[in-house]
Order: C-alpha cells, then structure tokens, then sequence
C-alpha cells in the first residue's frame, strides 16, 4: 500500500486520476492539493470535493494550494480540452463544497506519514512552494512521481513544452533541480496511455460505483477534444493516470537515470531538457526519467482498478 500526497488541477484526466486513486486498493490518499492549473483553484476544489462526495471519501482533506504560477502573469486554462468548469460537460452541484484546509498542514502530513510518496500531476508551483516555505523533506519523502515535460516528441502547447512545465516552468525548473529521488513521466510515455469509449464502456459494463457513473459523459467530451486535435486518434492520452499507475507498478515502464532541466525563459520556455548522449552519465542525484511504457499492462491495470468496488 502506498501512502499519497496528490497535487492537481483537476481538469478531465486529472478528475479520472483522482477516481482510480480512491478506487486503487494499493494506494491511501492522505490529502489532495488543489491549484489553479487546467482550471481556476476555485473551480479545482469544486471538481476535487465534488469526486469525494461521489466516492463518500469527505474525510480525505483538501489542501489549498497556488492561485497562479510564479510569474505573476494570469494562468492560461482550456475549456476546449476540459470543458468550462473542468469535468467535460459536468458541474458540480452547488451544494456540494467542502473546506479547504492550510498549506501549512502538508508539514504535519508528510511528517507523520514518513516514506509516504508525492504524486503531482498539475503545474508544479504548489510543490515548489513547499520546499520554498519549508523544511527538507528529503528525509520524510521516498519519491516524487511527476507528470511533465516531453522527450523525443514535440510538446503539447508550444513546439516543446509540455503544459505542466510550460504552466510555471520556474516551479518545474527548482523542483527538478533541487528534490530527488523523482520519477518522471513526461509526454513521450503518457501521450501513448490512450483510452477509448470502448474501454470506457467495458468499465461501466462492470461496476455501479457512483464515482465512476460520470466517466461516460466527462471521458467523451476529453476524447472528442483530443480527436480534433490529432486527427486519427481513437482514444484520449490519460497523461494524470498513467503517472499514479506507475507509481503502483514501477516495472510497468523503463526509466533512465538523468538530470532533467527546464527552460524558463525565451521561445523554449518550458522545454525539458536531458543529455541522452551516448558519451553521457547517469545522474548523480535519483532522477528518473520514463522513457518507455507496457501499455497493455497499463490499460489491464486501469480497467481492472476503475472497475473495483474500492474496497480497501
Ligand atoms: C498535462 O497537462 C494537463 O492539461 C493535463 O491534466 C496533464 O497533467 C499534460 O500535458
Ligand atoms: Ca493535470
């Protein structure tokens, strides 16, 4: 059983990460950081109590986190991926809200829960801020698995950059520089972590659980919008998910041993960098780098988790 700590924005894929993380028998969500991200913070925590609510999981706290990267500037969001609100088609009912609990209580979190794992999946300006505000967390942290940047294949919202990177790559730029013991799955492996309709309906065809009843309408608005960006596709990359189930099943993909560096400035703002040359040498700190994926592994796990009883 693994103990988590997962930052997002939640957003279409980051809403389905959140499902199959309630629903995972192998991991314990601790609490949830809410950020601005593919959507405002306001509208983050509406989506984040909202999937609670619907897993009867009110008891997992969510914890407020940045309202807007370290720029300054006003973050970008995209409705035409995730929908006005973040959830495709859906809104959250009114009345269901719930508290946001002080940054300040991720301290208390991560010290009592010591070899507990991080999972962010959103820009990475939360997690910046706990090593800016805080203590080293090298000795409480086992990891930190992170979904980011693209090696090998171009970005997601520039030729390059990747939208977590490109969000605040200042944030990205300190986190990959300063934490170890990451693992990174960038673009180059969640990009093939394609589901479709079809395996959307083999889900509900299994199970009743009120918090998977919504995947239907979110994942089709998700998969419409991917399929106008690249046409042919048959599914829609679930770039969030995939990063928790490697983090279940580590062996499920192939990483490299590298440092990661992230440009904060100019036309390749947000680009990840690594040196995969031949001459090169692993990196001295634990930084990890997906570059490979087991992706029918990966779709048997996924089926197989969101179509569970959540049972612990
Ligand atoms: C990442 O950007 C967001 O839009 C997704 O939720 C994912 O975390 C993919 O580039
Ligand atoms: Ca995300």
């Amino acid at each position: 059983m693994k103990k988590i700590i997962l930052f997002a924005d939640p957003g279409i894929d980051d809403s389905v990460a959140i499902m199959y993380a309630l629903l995972n028998p192998e991991i314990e969500v601790l609490a949830i950081v809410s950020s601005y991200g593919n959507v405002d913070k306001e509208q983050a925590t509406d989506n984040i109590a909202y999937l609670l609510h619907l897993a009867g999981r009110e008891d997992v706290p969510i914890i407020g986190g940045t309202n807007a990267p370290s720029s300054g500037e006003t973050p970008t969001y995209y409705p035409e991926i995730h929908g006005e609100d973040g959830l495709g088609p859906i809104r959250p009912p009114e009345e269901i809200s719930m508290e946001l609990t002080n940054f300040s209580e991720l301290y208390t979190i991560i010290r009592d829960n010591k070899g507990l794992t991080i999972v962010d999946v959103g820009r990475n300006t939360s997690l910046a801020s706990l090593f800016l505000l805080g203590e080293d967390l090298t000795e409480d942290v086992k990891e930190f698995y992170i979904m980011g940047g693209a090696f090998f294949v171009p970005g997601n919202v520039t030729p390059s950059a990747e939208a977590n990177f490109y969000g605040d790559p200042t944030a990205s730029h300190l986190v990959m520089k300063e934490f170890n013991d990451i693992y990174l799955a960038p673009l180059n492996v969640t990009n093939k972590a394609i589901i479709t309709m079809e395996h959307v309906q083999t889900i509900l065809e299994m199970t009743d659980h009120p918090l998977v009843q919504i995947l239907d309408d979110v994942m089709k608005y998700y998969i419409d919008a991917y399929k106008k960006l690249v046409p042919g596709i048959s599914g829609a990359p679930m770039h969030d998910v995939v990063t928790l189930s490697l983090m279940v099943n580590p062996s499920m993909g192939k990483t490299i041993r590298r440092d990661v560096d992230v440009l904060t400035a100019g036309s390749g703002m947000g680009t990840s960098i690594a040196d995969f040359r031949v001459s090169s040498k692993p990196a001295e700190k634990n930084s990890n780098i997906y570059l490979e994926l087991d992706y029918e592994a990966f779709l048997k796990d996924f089926i197989k988790v969101m179509s569970s009883s959540g049972e612990k």
